[in-house]
C-alpha cells in the first residue's frame, strides 16, 4: 500500500518526519519528497508550500510520480464555527473553494461549469478517523472546510464564508487537494487543528499556535496510519 501524507508548511510535516526518523529525500518540481517504509506501507511525505496552486501540484505529484493510493493531509486552520477552539481537531466532510467567483454569469460561489462546489472526503477514511479519535479519547469534529488563496483575519469575511458555504473552518489548500484526488480517483482525508479564529487577532494567534496545533494534527494522522496498516 502506498500512502501520501501532505502538509502545506514545513511545521506541519516536521512532527511526522521526526517520528519516523529515517527517510530518503527526492527533489522534484522545486520541492522535496520524503519516502520511507512504515510497517507494510510505502509512505511519501511532503509539504507543498502555501496555497491552492502549490497544493494541487504536490497532490498531483504524490499520486502520479510516487503512486499514492490514499492521501492524508495534516495541518492547521482558522476556526469559523465558534465551537472550535485553538488545538481542536476538525476533519473535512467536504471542501469548497471560497475565492472562486464567476457569479456574474449566474453561477453560485465556488462553482465553475462541468465541476461542482463541494467535494466529499472519503467515507472509509472518515470512519477510520472517528475510530481513531474514539480509541484515543479525543474529540474529532467534522464539517465543511472552505479553501482560498487568502489568510482570513477579518470577522466580516469569515461570516460571509460561513454563511455562503456552511463552513466550519478555513484554510488555503484543502479543496485543491480534494479536487485533484477526486479527478484522479484517489481517496483522501483532510485533517486540521485550529490555530486561530480567522479574526483580527488571527495573524498573532497563527504564529503563536502554528507549531503546537501542527503537532496535534500530525500526531492524530500518525495514529490513524496505525489503524490502516
Ligand atoms: N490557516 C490557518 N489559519 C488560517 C486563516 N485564518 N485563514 C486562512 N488559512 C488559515
Amino acid at each position: 500500500m502506498k500512502i501520501a501524507i501532505m502538509g502545506a508548511m514545513v511545521e506541519e510535516i516536521t512532527p511526522l518526519l521526526e517520528k519516523f526518523g529515517h527517510y530518503e529525500t527526492t527533489q522534484f518540481a522545486d520541492n522535496k519528497f520524503y519516502t520511507l517504509k512504515y510497517k507494510n506501507i510505502n509512505l511519501t511525505i511532503a509539504y507543498s508550500k502555501i496555497g491552492k496552486v502549490n497544493a494541487a501540484l504536490t497532490a498531483g505529484i504524490l499520486i502520479n510520480r510516487f503512486g499514492a493510493q490514499k492521501l492524508l493531509f495534516s495541518g492547521v486552520a482558522g476556526a469559523v464555527d465558534e465551537a472550535l477552539h485553538i488545538g481542536d481537531l476538525i476533519a473535512a466532510s467536504s471542501l469548497a473553494q471560497h475565492d472562486l467567483d464567476i457569479t456574474v454569469f449566474g453561477h453560485p460561489y465556488g462553482f465553475v461549469p462541468e465541476s461542482k462546489v463541494f467535494i466529499k472526503s472519503d467515507e472509509k477514511l472518515l470512519k477510520i478517523a472517528h475510530e481513531t479519535a474514539d480509541a484515543l479519547g479525543l474529540t474529532l469534529k467534522e464539517g465543511v472546510i472552505a479553501t482560498g488563496d487568502q489568510f482570513i483575519c477579518d470577522g466580516a469575511k469569515k461570516e460571509w464564508i460561513k454563511e455562503t458555504f456552511n463552513a466550519s473552518a478555513i484554510e488555503m489548500e484543502g479543496a485543491a487537494v480534494a479536487f485533484v484526488c477526486e479527478a484522479l480517483r484517489v481517496p483522501f482525508f483532510i485533517l486540521r487543528s485550529i490555530s486561530d479564529a480567522a479574526d483580527a487577532q488571527a495573524g498573532f494567534d497563527f504564529n503563536e499556535f502554528l507549531q503546537s496545533s501542527s503537532k496535534i494534527s500530525a500526531d492524530f494522522i500518525a495514529a490513524m496510519l496505525d489503524r490502516m496498516v
